[in-house]
C-alpha cells in the first residue's frame, strides 16, 4: 500500500467512525415540543424529565420548547417544522378537536393502541378522555393531565378590604368590580389576546349555562340568537374593567398582578396555581380561588397529550418518553407542579396541595365542558376564525359586528348550516 492509499483509507476509517458515532448518538435521543418554558410550567416538564432520566439513563432527552402561553408561538414553529418533514419526535397536543381536527386529520401522528394495550392504560385513564383523543377506534396520545380553564383568581386581602365578598354570578362579579373601581383598585387583571378569548369562553359559560354552552359548539345554540347578544354583552362590559396595559402582559405578568395586590380578579387555567406555588405564595393566603363566575358546579376542562410524529426520528426513544408521560410516577411528579391533576385515575390525593385537591373533587362531581382556547371544542380554522372576529372587537368594541362574524365563523367552519 502506498502512502497516498494508505492515507485515503485512514481518512475513509475516520469519517465511517465518526458518521457510526452520529448515527448510535442520533437513535439515543428524543427531541420533544411544548411550550413549557417558564413560569410553574418549565418546572413541572423537568420533574417528569427527571423521571424520564432516571428510567432511561441511555437516551438524551432534547427539550425543544418554544415560549409563549397557550402554545401561540409554539404551534406556529410546530406547524412549519411538519410542512417541512422535520417533526420532533412528539409534542404537546390538546385532547379534543386541536389534535382530532389537525394532527390526526393531517396523518401526522400514530395510532398508539398498541402502547395502550401494553401499559394497560385503558384502565386508568378517564373512560369520557378516550373519544377526545380517538378516531376509527385508534387513540392517538397520552394525556398527562386535566387542567381546569374556568377559575377566578382572587387577591384575598384586596377583597376583604374592599368588603367585597366572593362572587358567584355574572351580576355579582360585575357589582363587586364596580366596587373596586370606585376604590382606585383595578378589578380585573388580563393579559395578551389568546387570555382575553379565555376570558371569552368563561363568560359565555358564565352567562349561557354547560348546556347553552356546549350547544355553541354542536350546531344546537344558535350564534344569532339574544342570548348569545347577552353574553357578549357581558363580555363587552368585563373588559370596560381590566388595566388598559393588557396587550403587553403575558399570562404571568396579568395573575402576578393579583398576587402582588394590583389587581383583584384574574381569569386563568389552573397552571397559574403552578406559577403562584413557584413564586412560594400560599393558598388562601396570598390567592383564592372560585369557579369563574355562573360557572359554579362547571369544570371547563382541558387536557395536556403527547403525541408519536408520523417519521419519528427517534421511535423507540419516543416510545420511552410516552410511557413514561402515561406512568403514574410521570404524572405525579409532573402535576403537582404544574398545577394540574393528573389524567389517571389512580394518582396519589396527598400529594397535592389544597387547590389540586378541590379541582380533584370538583372533576370527580362537576359537570364537565370543553375549553376553546386550549383545543377542546373547535377544530384549529374555526378557532382562529373566532380569533379574528376577538381581535377586530377588541379593537372596535362593535358587539353586533362581533356576533355576525362568530355566526359566519360557525358557518364557515363550525357545524352551524
Ligand atoms: C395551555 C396548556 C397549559 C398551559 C397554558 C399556558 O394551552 O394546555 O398546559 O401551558 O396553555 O401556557
Amino acid at each position: 500500500m502506498n502512502k497516498k492509499t494508505f492515507a485515503l483509507l485512514s481518512v475513509l476509517v475516520i469519517l465511517s467512525l465518526a458518521l457510526s458515532a452520529c448515527g448510535a448518538k442520533k437513535s439515543d435521543q428524543v427531541e420533544v415540543f411544548s411550550w413549557w418554558t417558564g413560569g410553574g410550567e418549565a418546572a413541572g416538564l423537568e420533574a417528569m424529565i427527571k423521571v424520564f432520566k432516571a428510567q432511561n439513563p441511555g437516551i438524551e432527552f432534547v427539550n425543544a420548547a418554544v415560549a409563549g402561553g397557550a402554545g401561540t408561538n409554539a404551534r406556529a414553529v410546530l406547524a412549519t417544522r411538519l410542512q417541512a418533514g422535520d417533526p420532533p419526535d412528539s409534542w404537546q397536543g390538546h385532547a379534543g378537536q386541536e389534535l382530532i381536527g389537525t394532527y390526526v386529520a393531517g396523518k401526522q401522528i400514530e395510532p398508539l393502541n398498541g402502547l395502550y394495550d401494553a401499559e394497560g392504560w385503558l384502565s386508568v385513564m378517564p373512560k369520557t378522555l378516550i373519544p377526545l383523543i380517538s378516531k376509527d377506534g385508534n387513540i392517538y396520545s397520552v394525556p398527562v393531565n386535566i387542567h381546569r380553564a374556568n377559575v377566578l383568581w382572587y387577591n384575598p386581602k384586596v377583597l376583604a378590604d374592599n368588603n367585597v365578598a366572593v362572587p358567584t354570578t355574572m351580576d355579582e362579579w360585575f357589582a363587586a368590580m364596580e366596587t373596586l373601581k370606585t376604590a382606585g383598585v383595578t378589578p380585573l387583571a388580563l393579559g395578551e389576546q389568546w387570555t382575553k378569548m379565555h376570558l371569552l369562553e368563561t363568560v359565555l359559560l358564565g352567562t349561557l349555562g354547560a348546556d347553552k354552552y356546549n350547544g355553541l359548539w354542536d350546531g344546537s345554540t344558535d350564534w344569532g340568537s339574544a342570548e348569545v347578544k347577552t353574553a357578549l354583552d357581558n363580555y363587552a362590559k368585563t373588559l370596560t374593567y381590566a388595566n388598559s396595559d393588557s396587550a403587553s402582559l403575558s399570562w404571568q405578568d396579568a395573575s402576578q398582578l393579583v398576587i402582588n395586590g394590583d389587581a383583584a380578579f384574574n381569569v386563568m387555567g389552573d397552571w397559574a396555581e403552578g406559577y403562584f406555588r413557584e413564586l412560594g405564595k400560599a393558598p388562601k393566603t396570598d390567592y383564592g380561588w372560585a369557579p369563574t363566575p355562573g360557572s359554579v358546579g362547571v369544570f371547563q376542562f382541558l387536557s395536556d397529550s403527547f403525541v408519536l410524529a408520523v417519521g419519528a426520528p427517534h421511535r423507540d426513544a419516543a416510545n420511552a418518553w410516552l410511557k413514561v408521560a402515561g406512568s403514574k410516577a410521570g404524572q405525579e411528579a409532573f402535576n403537582p407542579v404544574k398545577g394540574s391533576i393528573c389524567a389517571r385515575t389512580d394518582c396519589d390525593k396527598a400529594l397535592f396541595g389544597e387547590y389540586l385537591q378541590s379541582a380533584m373533587d370538583d372533576w370527580a362531581s362537576n359537570t364537565v365542558v370543553g375549553s376553546l382556547t386550549h383545543g377542546v371544542v373547535a377544530n384549529d380554522s374555526w378557532k382562529s376564525e373566532i380569533d379574528t372576529a376577538l381581535g377586530l372587537f377588541i379593537q372596535n368594541g362593535d358587539v353586533a359586528a362581533f356576533q355576525n362574524a362568530l355566526v359566519a365563523a360557525c358557518k364557515a367552519s363550525g357545524p352551524c348550516k
